[in-house]
């Protein structure tokens, strides 16, 4: 039994949500346990197989970061309405569709602590389960009127502009540090600020709030990444739930390994076993050996702290009330989690 402590004892482990106050509490542990009731009757369907598909990563948890975001959003107006709910579950709807597909990407074989849905089956059931729920979140945002349809439009086409230039890598001349910056600006900061502006219109929050609101989500999502980043390869246990050096298979470089390649003798063997995926898992654990070594992750982690402090920053313009304590709570933490 899921019980509103229950859910907050979670966000505090997995987001470093601090909730003092009992009334924000209600709010917010109430909120979550509405999207989570939409989020588990809305993609259905009539065909059992699709409903198995498309239920299995709801099933499997994640720490519903985006709908915390919008109900937090929320609260610097009228709350959790009926179609800040609306919003909250339509946001996490598109985050688990990119998941079904960043899988089939990256080859990831372990999502939210379970099998990925392209291990369980195979990649065309996660590519088009990944669709079914992209059209049920359509569906869900339909309601909420034309503005918000076209903000959810833009926003993933912002986000897949994001995957995409990952994929391709940075252009001849073009910085990569620079270029993994933009990247998670536009695949993981993308969707973070239009949960925020989401929660900041469909509770009636003026204009220059909203706005704070989504750059602050646009930041923090970038900082969500970094930190991401850090700990695929800071962590020697598996406790993400995926399995870690993930990018390394991939021979996706992410900012710490960027920052270790510039150090001043070159790195000879990691530039080696970076230059490509890492198919053997030798290669990968002495790649994972060299990185821990390096200046990339103290570097990785100033530049998150820069990130973060910023993100608090935006805070500023937004009432002093526990809603935006909560805010910047999570702010510290993304940097606290990667120590
Ligand atoms: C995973 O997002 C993709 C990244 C942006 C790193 P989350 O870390 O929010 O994943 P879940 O929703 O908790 O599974
Ligand atoms: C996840 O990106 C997908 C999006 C942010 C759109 P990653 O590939 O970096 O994240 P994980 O490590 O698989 O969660
Ligand atoms: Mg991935
Ligand atoms: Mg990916």
């Amino acid at each position: 039994m899921t019980t509103k402590e229950s859910i907050i004892t979670d966000l505090r482990e997995t987001v470093g949500l601090q909730l003092s106050d009992p009334a924000l509490v209600e709010a917010i542990a109430g909120g979550l346990g509405e999207v989570e009731a939409v989020l588990r009757n809305v993609a259905r369907s009539d065909v059992a197989f699709v409903d198995e598909a498309a239920s299995h990563l709801v099933q499997a948890g994640g720490k519903r970061f985006r709908p915390l975001f919008t109900l937090l959003a929320a609260q610097f107006a009228e709350g959790s309405t009926e179609e800040v709910i609306t919003a909250a579950a339509a946001v996490e709807l598109v985050h688990l569709a990119t998941l079904y597909h960043d899988d089939v990407m990256d080859e990831a074989t372990m999502r939210r602590g379970a099998d990925s849905v392209n291990a369980r089956w195979d990649n065309t059931i996660a590519i088009l389960t990944g669709d079914f729920l992209f059209a049920h979140a359509s569906r869900l945002v339909s309601d909420l009127g034309t503005d918000a349809a076209r903000i959810i439009a833009e926003t993933f086409g912002e986000l897949v502009t994001g995957q995409m230039r990952e994929t391709v890598g940075p252009a001849g001349g073009e910085d990569p540090v620079q270029h993994y910056l933009t990247v998670i600006d536009q695949k993981t900061g993308s969707l973070i600020a239009t949960s925020g502006r989401y929660g900041g219109m469909f509770s009636g929050a003026e204009q220059h709030q909203i706005d704070a609101l989504y750059r602050y989500g646009k930041i923090i999502g970038a900082a969500f990444q970094i930190s991401d980043d850090v700990i695929d390869i800071a962590s020697p246990a598996d406790e993400s739930g995926k399995t870690p050096g993930t990018d390394l298979r991939e021979g996706v470089k992410t900012l710490p390994m960027l920052y270790a390649l510039t150090e001043s003798d070159g790195n000879g063997r990691l530039a080696e076993l970076l230059s490509g995926p890492l198919t053997e898992a030798a290669q990968v654990d002495e790649a994972l050996a060299l990185l821990r070594a390096s200046s990339g992750l103290p570097r990785a982690r100033a530049t998150l702290t820069e990130y973060s402090e910023r993100a608090t920053a935006e805070l500023a313009v937004l009432p002093e009330c526990p809603a935006r304590d909560a805010l910047r709570s999570v702010a510290e933490y993304l940097v606290a989690r990667t120590h």
